[in-house]
């Protein structure tokens, strides 16, 4: 799939590229279904939610060996349809996988996601530059009502912002402080919510700033964030590394697969 110029300018302009209906009903069914069995296991690639231990975050599904590992989603990340637009944003053929995260905002308990930076983080992970793109990819609709994301467009053009660490919630990480965010949205653009079918993929720059608030609803908002790094932007060494499922070290550059991801799914040999 090759990016128009037209497409390729409203990221460089918003930061962010919404695409809708890049992955079809069936191909979700399989990604949710690959989810509802990892969801049950007990590994540390899975944070739990402060209230029942409902699971929150899932971690390295796009690897073929590990607790979490899953052939849709090994597919779906080598799939052309988002490697090709994933080189094409970053300019560069040469990407591994830095980390992929399935959060699933369940019903009811779903909780927030702060507005930060995700390059806030990888910056202390020791990555030089904020040269990665996220694909997010839409398991159910993301509303207003069910806990959307939200980005403040052309936000990604502030530069990285010094984060404070936030332990207020079951997901521990690096926000942006309130009185720099206040000062950052007094003179940005409101910010939108993403919203979709499921299938649709948003590919978002690392230093966007976006947040996301409780799921309110009956229904579950899950949604699967691959991350693309050049292979020139992997981390430098830092003191006390975060682990290898958020902080890849598999730096083998990635081969693209096939669009057919689901006869990828069954003919994959995924080990757990
Ligand atoms: C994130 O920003 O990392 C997650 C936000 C969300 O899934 O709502
Ligand atoms: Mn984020």
């Amino acid at each position: 799939m090759q990016l128009s110029k037209q497409q390729l300018d409203t990221y460089e302009r918003d930061g962010f590229l919404v695409m809708p209906g890049l992955f079809s009903a069936d191909e979700i069914r399989a990604m949710k279904a690959d989810l509802e069995r990892i969801q049950k296991v007990d590994t540390d690639h899975l944070v739990r939610e402060r209230t029942g231990g409902i699971a929150k975050t899932i971690y390295r599904v796009h690897e073929a060996d590990g607790p979490t590992a899953s052939a849709v989603f090994h597919a779906a990340a080598r799939s052309p349809r988002l490697l090709k637009p994933a080189q094409a944003l970053l300019g560069d053929e040469a990407l591994y996988v830095y980390h992929t995260k399935c959060n699933l905002k369940t019903a009811i308990d779903g909780s927030v996601w702060q507005w930060h930076q995700d390059y806030g983080t990888w910056k202390k992970d020791g990555v030089s530059e904020p040269s990665l793109t996220t694909a997010l990819i839409m398991l159910d609709e993301p509303t207003q009502f069910n806990g959307c994301l939200y980005f403040i467009p052309g936000s990604h053009k502030v530069g990285n912002l010094d984060p404070q660490f936030d332990e207020s919630t079951a997901y521990k990480f690096w926000v942006v402080p309130k009185e720099r965010l206040l000062e950052i949205m007094e003179r940005s653009p409101e910010p939108v919510p993403i919203t979709g079918e499921p299938g649709t993929v948003v590919f978002f720059h690392p230093n966007i700033l976006h947040a996301s608030g409780h799921n309110l609803s009956r229904h579950d908002r899950w949604a699967i964030y691959i991350v693309y790094n050049p292979v020139v932007n992997r981390p430098n060494d830092v003191p006390n590394p975060r682990p290898d499922y958020v902080r890849s070290t598999n730096f083998t550059p990635l081969i693209a697969g096939t669009d057919d991801i689901l006869a990828a799914d069954s003919a994959a040999e995924v080990t757990a």
